[in-house]
């Protein structure tokens, strides 16, 4: 089967209707404007977190409700420098407007881990493609990054280093803020970073490429899905990340910042804290008037680690609602595809 079927980019550049390929079902259709934006999500400045008790309490506080409420939220004052942002993006941007062939060098392979370029779509059994095109880099950890730097691209002549310090410094965040989200549960700082494998926890990093859609109430940038790892963290400059509030029945529009970063919670933070946290649904939209780029890191568990909900957080009143599992049975369940919630898989 076809790896890459279409160059949503030409297509894009084509102006042509959208190919009845890229059309959604009715119900999967977009309902909110890409740029009608949701003033409620929270901010929240990580500015102090270490410099003083009550900074940090009062942050970790804003986090919890965050995370209990919302599963999605931005942060400022998050340590990534926003030069190393910009870098990242303008690299991105300049690999994709590449010409196909060149992309093409990189296509993921049929069969194999996905990794690299696709379009539409990375999988080949996919009837209704999104309207994007996308590069996917195992970045972490370093043994994974060091087989992997070799596929990287050359060009532009940065990116392998741009990369690997965004990786780095993502990161670093990722640590904070797991920490953050273990003290707003009551556990010890490490305990999510523990309990995902230390240091040897994966990371991916996506970019997703959003070419201008001269029909974009027919398609989706992203198809709706939950993230099936620990958290994921989000640069964007145009909107189009949308969020499902499931207590209102209604989808909401993240709006960009310059400089914070978005981030939303994965499925196993969800288990982790036996759902007092949600593994928030969310999809990409497009639009007719501007191109989208989005750099996504994705923080897994290690294959290895097993998870399951904290144990210190059960009591007779809070039963486990999940199995517990290692980590690498989570990922078939979620190829399956048998539902967009793969936790519910789980479920006792
Ligand atoms: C994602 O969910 O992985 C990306 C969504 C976006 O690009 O806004
Ligand atoms: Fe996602």
């Amino acid at each position: 089967k076809n790896v890459v079927p279409y160059s949503v980019m030409k297509l894009s550049d084509s102006q042509m209707d959208v190919p009845e390929k890229f059309v959604k079902a009715m119900g999967e259709r977009p309902t909110v404007a890409y740029n009608d934006y949701c003033k409620e999500i929270p901010v929240i400045s990580l500015k102090n977190i270490t410099s003083s008790d009550a900074d940090r309490a009062r942050i970790v506080a804003e986090i919890g409700l965050a995370c209990a409420e919302w599963g999605i939220f931005q942060v400022v004052d998050h340590g990534v420098p926003e030069e190393l942002m910009t870098k990242m993006a303008a690299n991105s941007m300049e690999f994709f407007k590449l010409p196909l062939e060149e992309k093409l060098k990189y296509a993921t392979k049929p069969g194999g881990f996905p990794v690299g370029y696709a379009s539409g779509s990375h999988r080949s059994d996919d009837d209704i493609l999104d309207w994007r095109e996308l590069m996917v880099h195992r970045t972490l950890p370093s043994s994974i990054r060091e087989q992997d730097i070799n596929i990287w691209p050359e060009s532009p002549d940065t990116y392998r280093q741009v990369l690997a310090d965004y990786s780095d410094n993502v990161d670093t965040l990722v640590t904070s803020l797991l920490g953050l989200i273990s003290e707003s549960l009551g556990l010890p700082t490490d305990y999510i970073k523990n309990a995902v494998g230390g240091e040897k926890t994966e990371q991916k990093i996506l970019a997703n490429y959003y070419p201008q859609c001269p029909q974009p109430d027919l398609t989706l940038g992203l198809r709706s899905h939950t993230d099936y790892g620990t958290i994921t963290i989000l640069q964007q400059e145009v909107g189009g990340l949308q969020a499902y509030k499931e207590d209102r029945d209604l989808w909401v529009t993240v709006e960009p910042i310059r400089g914070a970063l978005v981030v939303n919670l994965g499925d196993q933070i969800q288990i982790l804290s036996n759902a007092k946290y949600c593994s928030v649904e969310h999809q990409a939209v497009v639009n007719s008037n501007e191109t989208r780029l989005t750099l996504v890191v994705f923080a897994n568990p290690n294959s290895l680690s097993q998870m399951g909900p904290a144990p210190e957080l059960l009591s007779e009143e809070n039963p486990a609602k999940y199995r517990s599992y290692t980590f690498k049975d989570y990922l078939p369940i979620c190829y399956a595809k048998q539902t967009k919630k793969h936790y519910d898989a789980l479920a006792i």
